[in-house]
C-alpha cells in the first residue's frame, strides 16, 4: 500500500521519543530541519547552563570556578557522561579538542603502542574517507618520516588505520568488529571516527574489538557549534599512552610548575592545554539529553526515521546509495541527483534544510530526538515535486 501522510502522522503519534522534541528550542515551527547530522538543534537546557556558567560562575565565581565549578575536570566528567553512549566505562573518554586534533593524536598513538616503534610508518584509509581524516594523516605520516596507503584492501605493511564508523556520504555503517580484526590479524591497529555514528548508534565498542576512537559532539548529540571532541581509549592500554601534544592538563601534577613532563595516569594524558569551558558546558547539556532519553531507544528511533525515508524514496522515485537493511545505516538517508546545489537550495527557500555533499548527494539527517516522520514525508514529497 503506498505510503501516505497519515502513516507519517500514525507514526509520530505512536513515537515514544516525541516528548523530547519540547527540550529544543525551535523558534520557527514550519522550518524542517534535517541538517541535525551536521549540527544539531539547540537544546533549551544549554541556553540555562551557559548562562549559569557565565553569569554565576565566571562573572560571579571567577577564577575559583576552576575548583569550586569543577571546571577542571569537565573534559573527564563530560567525558564519563559520554562513555555508556559508545559501551566505554567511565575513566576511558575525554571530551576536548577538536575531532582533528584527536585524530592526530589518536594515529600517533596508535603508532607508539606498538613495540617495536615504527620509524616510517604506512598510515592507510579509504580514499573516499573524510577530507579531516586523511589530511590529519598525511600530516601524521609526513611528521613521522612516513607515507600513506589510500585503500584498505591490502593491508600488508599497514601500521594504522583511520576510518569512519558510518560513512558520511551513503551512511553505511562499516563491519567495525570484523574490520578491526581484519586489521589487527595484519599487524595494524584502526582508529575509528565515530562522527557520524555517535549519539544515533547503540555503540558497545569492547564487544566490537573497538579500542580507540574518536568523534565529534556537535552532530547527533546536540553539542552545539565547534563543541568539544571525545577520544575514547581501552583502559588497559592507558599506561602505554604516549600523545604528541604534551602540555600542562596532560601533566601529572599540573600546578608544580617547574617539574620535567610525566603523563598523567589514565585518560587525562591526552588533555594538554586549557579546555574551552563554555564548549563543554554545551557538549555536556546535548549529551545529557541522550542519555537520559537513552541509545537503546534513540537509535531504534533513527532506524524507524531511515527506514520510511528509504521506503518513501522508493515510492517517489528517488534515487538513494543508502544501504536498505536497517542495521548496515546510520542516521541519514542521502538522496541522488545531478541537480543536488539547485534542490537544496529549492527546498531552503520553502523552509526546507538539508545537507549537500558534492558533486550530486543531498543528505536528510534523522535525528532521533527532534526530527519527526512528517518532517521526512514532507521533505521528499517537495524534493520529489521540485527534482
Ligand atoms: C567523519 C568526520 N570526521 C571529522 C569531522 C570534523 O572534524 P572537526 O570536528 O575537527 O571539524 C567530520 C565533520 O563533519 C566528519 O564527518
Amino acid at each position: 500500500m503506498p505510503i501516505d501522510r497519515s502513516a507519517a502522522e500514525a507514526l509520530d503519534a505512536n513515537d515514544a521519543l516525541a516528548r523530547w522534541r519540547d527540550e529544543f528550542l525551535i523558534p520557527d515551527p514550519d522550518l524542517i530541519y534535517l541538517d541535525g547530522n551536521s549540527l544539531g538543534r539547540t537544546p533549551k537546557r544549554t541556553v540555562a547552563a551557559l548562562e549559569d556558567a557565565v553569569q554565576r560562575q565566571w562573572a560571579g565565581d571567577l577564577i575559583s570556578s576552576w575548583w569550586e565549578n569543577d571546571w577542571l575536570d569537565l573534559p573527564l566528567a563530560v567525558g564519563n557522561l559520554l562513555a555508556p553512549l559508545i559501551g566505554m566505562q567511565p575513566g576511558e573518554v575525554a571530551v576536548h579538542d577538536s575531532t582533528t586534533v584527536g585524530i592526530f593524536q589518536l594515529i600517533n598513538v596508535a603508532l607508539d603502542l606498538s613495540p617495536d616503534r615504527v620509524t616510517a610508518p604506512v598510515i592507510a584509509f579509504e580514499p573516499s574517507e573524510f577530507p579531516t581524516d586523511r589530511y590529519a594523516a598525511e600530516g601524521v605520516a609526513r611528521l613521522r618520516g612516513g607515507s600513506v596507503r589510500r585503500g584498505l584492501d591490502d593491508l600488508t605493511g599497514v601500521d594504522v588505520i583511520i576510518r569512519s564508523m558510518v560513512d558520511y556520504r551513503t551512511a553505511e555503517i562499516a563491519d567495525a568488529a570484523a574490520e578491526t580484526e581484519r586489521a589487527r590479524s595484519a599487524g595494524a591497529v584502526t582508529v575509528w571516527d565515530l562522527s557520524h555514528a555517535v549519539g544515533v548508534l547503540d555503540l558497545d565498542l569492547p564487544a566490537l574489538g573497538v579500542e580507540l576512537a574518536v568523534g565529534c559532539t556537535y552532530k547527533f548529540l546536540n553539542g552545539g557549534p565547534g563543541a568539544p571532541a571525545f577520544t575514547a581509549i581501552a583502559s588497559h592500554l592507558h599506561a602505554g599512552v604516549e600523545q604528541p601534544i604534551w602540555g600542562w592538563f596532560g601533566q601529572t601534577d599540573q600546578f608544580a610548575m617547574d617539574n620535567p613532563f610525566t603523563a598523567r595516569e589514565g585518560i587525562g594524558r591526552m588533555l594538554h592545554g586549557t579546555p574551552g569551558v563554555l564548549g563543554l558546558v554545551g557538549a555536556r547539556a546535548g549529551i545529557s539529553l541522550s542519555a537520559e532519553a537513552g541509545i537503546g531507544a534513540i537509535a531504534a528511533k533513527a532506524r524507524a526515521l531511515t527506514g520510511f525515508g528509504l521506503e518513501l524514496a522508493d515510492q517517489l522515485g528517488l534515487a538513494t546509495n543508502t544501504p536498505r537493511v536497517a542495521e548496515r545505516r546510520g542516521g541519514h538517508v542521502s538522496i541522488l541527483h545531478p541537480d543536488a546545489t539547485r534542490l537544496q537550495q529549492t527546498l531552503a527557500d520553502r523552509k526546507v534544510i538539508v545537507d549537500k555533499r558534492d558533486p550530486d548527494v543531498l543528505r536528510l539527517g534523522m535525528s532521533p530526538l527532534t526530527t519527526r516522520f512528517t518532517d521526512v514525508f514532507d521533505a521528499l514529497a517537495l524534493l520529489a515535486d521540485l527534482r
